[in-house]
């Protein structure tokens, strides 16, 4: 049984694969093909965080492919109530067949998924994002080609994006080019990446984006760091993905954002909605990718 909690859990061929089939399951979708090989199979979904597109993308997935769905938050569980997530998992594993989990703490899903009779998919943490870095790598992909070799430019919070690109840096051989303001770095150590060839940092976002094959950043102040918003605004203030900074990348850049966006902060409204944006590809792609992995989880390999 595997879980996939952070972008390292997978391996570089297991990407191909894995890439390879969202691609088909894709097409399958746009041409209102029935592919349901997850028939009578479940997803409890635990919410402890706001959601759109990791909500809808994974419900919508799950009943394609012939499942069902059960959505759980901290407020409507026993989850709220201080039951150990470690008997919440022994017991929610027992009736479902993977269990897809937001949270706080990333130490939280790992007591899950220690306990959890069935895979567990991270749908965010406070240190991570693999299910979004998935659809971003395959959205560059789907525009581009292979990101292998390739330069991203991560711009802003050193946050769980962030840990998750350099991640994807490591096992995909691409380089990440960070800036983040000072004292919003990112830390090594929760990254966990050691091969530090995979990564440069600068001071100016600017020299970040010079030559990027892909710029992108995310909100300043992310789910669960609110208090420190009135602080974050202000040394953000030059953290904002605008036309300068796409001009110095590459020609053909691509710009993404995982979304939610605030235009006018984190990035210009021309940017986001210009021609190098590919955000709303990258939103619908959540979709596709999460698919391929709840099948690969549960079903292996196919054919
Ligand atoms: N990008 C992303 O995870 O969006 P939601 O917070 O809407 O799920
Ligand atoms: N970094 C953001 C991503 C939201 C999808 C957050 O954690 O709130």
């Amino acid at each position: 049984m595997r879980h996939y909690l952070q972008f390292k859990d997978l391996s570089a061929e297991e990407y191909d694969y894995l890439l390879g089939r969202a691609t088909l399951i894709k097409k399958r979708f746009k041409n209102y093909e029935k592919y349901t090989p997850l028939f009578d199979r479940t997803l409890a979904m635990i919410f402890e965080k706001a959601s759109t597109r990791t909500r809808v993308s994974f419900e919508a997935g799950m009943y394609q492919m012939g499942g069902s769905v059960v959505n759980l938050t901290s407020g409507d569980s026993q989850l709220g109530r201080a039951e150990p997530i470690e008997d919440s998992a022994r017991v929610i594993s027992r009736m479902v067949d993977v269990v897809m989990i937001r949270t706080f703490e990333h130490t939280k899903i790992e007591a899950f998924a220690a306990h959890s009779r069935v895979p567990v998919i991270n749908g965010l943490t406070n240190e991570y994002h693999p299910c979004q870095i998935l659809a971003d790598v395959f959205t560059y992909i789907e525009h581009r080609g292979s990101i292998r070799g390739k330069v991203v430019a991560w711009v802003g919070d050193g946050n769980n994006m962030a840990n998750t690109w350099l991640q994807a840096a490591d096992v995909l051989g691409f380089t990440l080019h960070v800036s983040t303001p000072s004292g919003y770095e990112i830390d090594a150590k929760v990254a966990g990446v050691s091969n530090q060839a995979c990564v440069k940092v600068f001071d100016n976002p600017m020299d970040a984006c010079r030559g990027a094959h892909l710029v992108t950043t995310d909100v300043w102040t992310s789910m669960g760091y609110e208090a420190e918003n009135e602080a974050r605004q202000k040394a953000f203030a030059d953290w904002r993905v605008d036309r300068d900074m796409l001009a110095v990348a590459q020609p053909d850049v691509l710009f993404m954002h995982c979304l939610p966006a605030h235009r006018g902060e984190e990035v210009d409204a021309d940017v986001i909605d210009g021609p190098h944006s590919v955000v709303w590809d990258e939103a619908e792609n959540r979709m596709h990718v999460q698919k391929a992995l709840m099948e690969y989880l549960l079903l292996g390999r196919m054919g």
